[in-house]
């Protein structure tokens, strides 16, 4: 896509389509009112009728009005202007680019980001437009040999006066890069799991790094990570054909060298519960368990793209988790990478088992906080749905950063509880801990369990089983949490670096 800064008066902006705002009860925004009055108030005399009424999700494309520059102008309701927040706004952008989409229309000049959205710049309107823009003309058509229209939106224009050109354009960069991670991790989500093999993400890693000079990878395979005794991790991978790999990045932008922030990311690649094999409903979405290993090469990819100057670690373990012959049986015994012994009692809960030992692993890079992402517990999902990403750390502060970024990025976070007494549900007689905790609190008791191996560590847990990707007709990744994660970073770097 190619994004340009507009300052024209709308009535003369030549483009195919004006996307102008609608207030709930057809109050004309300042934009449409301009483009009405330029056309002899066919605009007025429209919304007068009741053709849009302003409500949000509402949308009227009127062509070929006299007396403009502009083919046609696409009006989208944004609801109460008192109303108008971040969501509201990214909502209407998003329902302006369906509209887009549907009519191929290939140059379009965005006027919504002209309206005061509540607590958000210019800077933020231009950003947010280009994501949200971004993320509904999406499609992932790659393994279909159909001739399925491409989308034939090429150029999109941002209106702002003059003076804000410079936030228009940085935030135009801002919100590019993160679509571009987003997109990244949607295509490794949607893709199938004999495609998306452990191997292949880590040859997504290795090209993020061929792309960006600041980035570099290591793979660990098998014999490596025996020798490192990650039996947790290679008790998870081990009954399938695919061999588990331990993939590590380094993104080093910071102009002198810092502890990092590490980036844990669960990679199973496919989980089909092991031996404890999952029933077949919907077992397809089992391919999405990898979502987290695809959020950290996302965000990777934003923070190269952005040249941030931050030091950054990702560390993603990736396993299939499949039963056979040789597969891990309920009650087997592992000693972890920590030392600390496991008694397996369910082979699906294998999330926890690969991140127990990447937990041990980053250590070595003595991070400033460690924040690890997985589709981890259907309990999750039960607890909070599609909407929030759960959220459990026992650092106040890492809490209060992860919860302010969310709502920043519009990518919701919300935190569970992860007190001591959750922990004694995962009290084993033969070894030093079980790896499940029952069925009440599991969102909670498998966060306890990974907080073991990050004694010592300031460290967060995301789960984001009920986030990563939609299910029903609109199957497919969403791309989160990168945007949460990506602000986190920025506001992190904005708050704490001395010339800021
Ligand atoms: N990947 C699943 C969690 C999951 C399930 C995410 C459904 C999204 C939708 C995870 O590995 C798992 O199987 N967890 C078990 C844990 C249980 C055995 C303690 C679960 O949630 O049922
Ligand atoms: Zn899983
Ligand atoms: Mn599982």
């Amino acid at each position: 896509m190619e994004y340009f800064f507009s300052s024209t008066a709308p009535a003369r902006t030549r483009t195919g389509c004006a996307i102008a705002g609608v207030y709930e009860g057809g109050q004309l925004s300042a934009t449409a009112a301009a483009l009405s009055k330029a056309c002899g108030r066919r605009i007025a005399t429209a919304v007068g009728s009741g053709d849009i009424g302003g409500k949000p999700g509402e949308t009227l494309l009127l062509s070929r009005l006299p007396g403009l520059a502009c083919d046609r102008v696409l009006l989208v309701g944004l609801g109460n202007p008192e109303q108008l927040d971040l969501k509201r706004y990214r909502r209407a952008v998003s329902d302006a680019a369906g509209v887009l989409k549907r009519i191929g229309a290939r140059d379009a000049v965005n006027y919504l980001a002209l309206e005061p959205v509540r607590g958000v710049d210019m800077r933020g309107r231009a950003r947010h437009a280009v994501e949200a823009l971004e993320h509904t003309l999406y499609r992932f058509t790659g393994l279909k040999t159909g001739t399925d229209r491409p989308i034939a939106l090429g150029r999109f224009g941002i209106v702002g006066d003059r003076a804000v050109r410079g936030a228009v354009e940085a935030g135009v960069r801002e919100g590019a890069a993160i679509a571009a991670g987003v997109r990244l991790t949607r295509d490794l989500g949607n893709l199938p799991a004999n495609i998306c093999t452990p191997s292949h993400l880590a040859k997504t890693a290795r090209e993020l790094a061929k792309a960006h000079r600041k980035i570099e990878v290591q793979v660990l395979d098998v014999a490596q990570m025996r020798k490192l005794g990650m039996n947790a991790l290679l008790a998870v991978g081990h009954a399938s054909t695919e061999p588990a790999k331990l993939i590590v990045l380094q993104y080093r932008g910071a102009p002198r060298r810092e502890a990092p922030v590490a980036l844990l990311g669960k990679g199973i690649t496919f989980d089909s519960g092991g031996i404890c094999i999952k029933p077949a409903t919907d077992l397809d979405e089992m391919k999405y368990d990898m979502c987290g290993a695809a959020s950290v090469l996302g965000t990777f990819d934003t923070v190269a793209r952005l040249a941030l100057p931050i030091d950054l670690v990702g560390v993603i373990p990736a396993a299939e988790n499949m039963p056979d012959g040789s597969a891990t049986r309920p009650g087997d015994i592992v000693k972890s990478m920590s030392g600390k012994t496991i008694e397996i009692l369910n082979t699906d809960a294998e999330g926890r088992l690969i991140l127990c030992d990447s937990l041990t692993y980053v250590r070595r890079f003595k991070p400033a906080l460690v924040i690890d992402v997985a589709t981890l517990t259907g309990a999750c999902v039960i607890a909070l749905g599609a909407q929030y990403s759960g959220l459990m750390s026992a650092d106040a502060e890492l809490v209060a950063g992860l919860r302010r970024a969310s709502e920043d990025a519009c990518d919701l976070v919300w935190q569970l509880p992860m007190s001591e007494e959750y922990a004694d549900q995962l009290k084993s007689p033969f070894a030093d801990f079980a790896n499940i905790g029952g069925r009440p609190g599991g969102a909670i008791t498998a966060a306890c369990f990974l907080a073991k191996f990050a004694e010592g560590m300031r460290w967060a847990h995301l789960d984001i089983a009920g986030t990563a990707w939609v299910s029903g007709a609109n199957k497919g990744a969403t791309g989160r949490p990168v945007p949460l994660l990506v602000q986190f970073l920025l506001t992190r770097l904005r708050t704490s670096s001395p010339a800021a």
